[in-house]
């Protein structure tokens, strides 16, 4: 008979929460439209960060604390100069972090000086985004990736911006696992018709793995319907990029082409900022899409938001994760991977061009 001990003792559960911490990675850390008079606060990877565009117009991102007296530089405003002003007592910050003035101090004590200085994470503006590399005072060997770019002339794209509850790993795999959607959005965009039998190939390179759906029909939910109103077979692909991007593709014909581009932003441990890009060239006039596509795409995204807040309450209630996967999680425990190695440093470093290998091959219903 168990014993009352045993009846009270807590699942098991594994202490272990997927969580990686990547540095040595370019994030993107606010939209550039974004950075006008005020300086910004972000906080990229747990680093609490200010962002700000200098008197030449170059972003910089600077630690988010005054090293006079420990004010959020955030607080303070763009001097004249271009340089970044504290609120307390005025402190001023050029891009790279150099202080060039304490007012009221005589002489050549004023401006540089070592113990001022603030540290500074290199920069770049790319596609309509600033972006930080994660470690302070380095200067990147590489750029950051081109994945939020238009595929080419002729797309429209529309830019989303929402905070999912939930680590990287958890809302990456959300943004690119097929199963759910037939659950969570029902209706919306599958799960209203028949289940259809899809083949699709699992393919990994250095920095990313994706999967390719071959024979796959147009989703029958509405927003399925709305994309592709003449129904056929649908080309897919889902793909994760190290550290952050997530990126979903369809293509109906040479005519249509949808890109769904994610980059997701640890803000800290559990809370992912995803940047949505979505860029799209369709037979439907692009006036019908945004007001008819975007109120969908708001729910559905609310959604997964809401069921990676229910996730990632319930790992931290159990004090650990459980993951029990099935052949047909086709990216998650890939994706858990290749950040895992990365962390580790266990990763040939990628140039964006690494052959991809076919890893699984699965039939499922979806
Ligand atoms: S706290 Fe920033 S200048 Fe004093
Ligand atoms: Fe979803």
């Amino acid at each position: 008979m168990a014993t009352l001990a045993t009846k009270l003792a807590p699942p098991p559960t594994k202490e272990h929460v997927s969580v990686a911490r990547l540095a040595r990675y370019w994030y993107a850390a606010c939209r550039s439209r974004d950075l006008h008079r005020k300086p910004q606060a972000r906080t990229v990877i747990g680093v609490p960060l200010v962002l700000f565009r200098d008197a030449a117009g170059r972003a910089g991102a600077l630690l988010d604390r005054c090293p006079h007296r420990n004010i959020p530089l955030s607080m303070g405003r763009i001097a004249a100069s271009g340089n970044l002003e504290c609120g307390y007592h005025g402190w001023q910050f050029d891009g790279e972090g150099r202080c060039r003035l304490v007012p009221g101090l005589q002489g050549s004590e004023n401006g540089e000086a070592r113990g001022r200085r603030v540290a500074a994470h290199a920069t770049r503006e790319r596609d309509g985004f600033v972006w930080v590399w994660g470690e302070p005072d380095v200067e990147p060997a590489c750029e950051p990736p081109a994945f939020a770019a238009a595929p080419g002339p002729g797309y429209a794209t529309i830019v989303r911006v929402l905070d999912f509850p939930g680590t990287l790993h958890a809302t990456a795999e959300n943004a690119l696992d097929v199963p759910h959607t037939a659950f969570l959005h029902r209706g919306l965009f599958r799960g209203s018709g028949e289940r259809n039998e899809i083949r699709a190939v699992v393919r990994r390179g250095p920095d990313r793995v994706e999967a390719e759906y071959i024979g796959e029909p147009r989703p029958e939910g509405f927003l399925g319907r709305l994309l592709a109103p003449q129904g056929g077979v649908v080309e897919h692909w889902d793909r994760f990029v190290l550290p952050s991007i997530a990126q979903v593709e369809y293509r109906l014909g040479s005519e249509n082409h949808l890109l769904v581009t994610s980059l997701c932003t640890p803000l800290d441990d559990f809370t992912t900022r995803m940047y949505a890009v979505v860029a799209f060239r369709l037979r439907l006039p692009t006036a019908l899409i945004r007001p008819l596509v975007t109120p969908l795409a708001m729910r559905v995204l609310r959604q997964d938001a809401a069921v990676l807040r229910a996730q990632t309450e319930t790992v931290r209630r159990f004090g650990g994760e459980q993951f029990v996967s099935t052949e047909i999680d086709l990216l998650g425990p890939h994706i858990w991977r290749l950040l895992r190695d990365a962390e580790a440093g266990s990763l040939p470093a990628a140039d964006g061009t690494g052959e991809l290998a076919v890893v699984r091959e699965v039939r499922f219903q979806a």
